[in-house]
């Protein structure tokens, strides 16, 4: 490839990076919101509230879409910033920018690879904790809410139940010969009568994984603050470059640009790792 077809395909990759990137940051602070959910609902309400956004978040066919394009852009946003970084390299084989920094090339800059690769690592280990579980594992438990109707039922023994902790409510037997899941309710079968509105318990699961019940709760607390941490440094330099390699260089709107990229390279990560320190310590 010509020098010239080098520096076209680059400033393409760094086009496709930033538009990756920002969209990104969207997904960021809509699963923050979500999350946070967890921390500033209590009890039973939290708990419902949780379970229900993320049975939406599981079903919603406009979401669904989205949860997509995530995905995407997260392997999008990796690969190209791969390739570039080694292009990089190839066009600087000494690596004068870490020996001898400039004035205009910040910490962050220089590590941004480093930085979007222990990312990489986080999402993949969190993508196993939680989402793993809901999409692929039996293991999560169904939570039921309200039995709307009650019929006497024989239940034998060695019979499993949706269990529920809420104490006003029995656990009702997993009969499947009596009873069918019908989206978020458990019906009798062939009926049209509900007895309970039922969710994936990932409420449960979330709050087991960080809380002190669980023995190794401290170290997915330290792992995710850690990762908050990296990624607060990656948004630093990465949110106002993005606009950069978008074209955006102007007088008055790029220190607004880049003061709203620290600002959000602080808020959004901090509330993110205060979720797993607050549950931890209410649990
Ligand atoms: C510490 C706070 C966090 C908590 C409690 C949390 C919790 C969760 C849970 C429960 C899920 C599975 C739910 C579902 O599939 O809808 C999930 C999915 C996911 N999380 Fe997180 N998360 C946190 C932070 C993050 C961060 C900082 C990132 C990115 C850097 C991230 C990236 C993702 C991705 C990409 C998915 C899959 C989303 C999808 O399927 O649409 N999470 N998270």
């Amino acid at each position: 490839m010509s020098n010239s077809s080098i520096l076209k395909s680059s400033i393409a990759k760094k086009y496709w990076m930033a538009l990756t990137g920002l969209f990104l940051c969207t997904f960021l602070i809509g699963h923050l919101l979500g999350n946070l959910q967890l921390i500033f609902i209590d009890g039973e309400e939290g708990r419902r509230a949780f379970n229900e956004y993320a049975y939406f978040m599981t079903h919603n066919p406009a979401i669904k879409i989205l949860s997509y394009l995530t995905y995407i852009s997260i392997l999008f946003h990796a690969v190209d910033g791969f390739i570039l970084t080694v292009q990089n390299k190839k066009a600087r084989p000494v690596n004068y920018a870490v020996n001898n920094p400039g004035p205009t090339s910040s910490t962050p800059a220089r590590y941004m690879a480093v930085l979007g690769t222990l990312i990489l690592v986080f999402i993949a280990t969190h993508m196993a904790n939680f989402w793993w579980k809901v999409k692929f594992s039996q293991e999560i438990p169904l939570h039921t809410y309200k039995i709307e109707s009650k019929q006497e039922m024989n239940i034998p023994k060695g019979q499993s139940f949706y269990y529920t902790q809420v104490p006003s409510i029995q656990p009702i037997p997993k009969d499947t010969n009596t009873l069918e899941e019908k989206g978020t309710a458990i019906y009798y079968k062939n009926t049209n009568i509900k007895i309970a509105d039922c969710y994936i318990d990932l409420h449960k699961v979330v709050m087991a994984f960080f809380g002190k019940s669980n023995p190794n709760g401290i170290f997915g607390v330290l792992f995710y603050v850690l990762s908050m941490l990296v990624l607060a440094f990656h948004l630093w330099h990465g949110f106002a470059s993005a606009f950069q390699s978008l074209g955006v260089n102007h007088a008055k709107w790029t220190p607004i640009i880049k003061n709203l990229g620290k600002g959000f390279a602080i808020i959004v990560p901090l509330l993110f790792a205060l979720i797993p320190i607050l549950i931890y310590l209410n649990n």
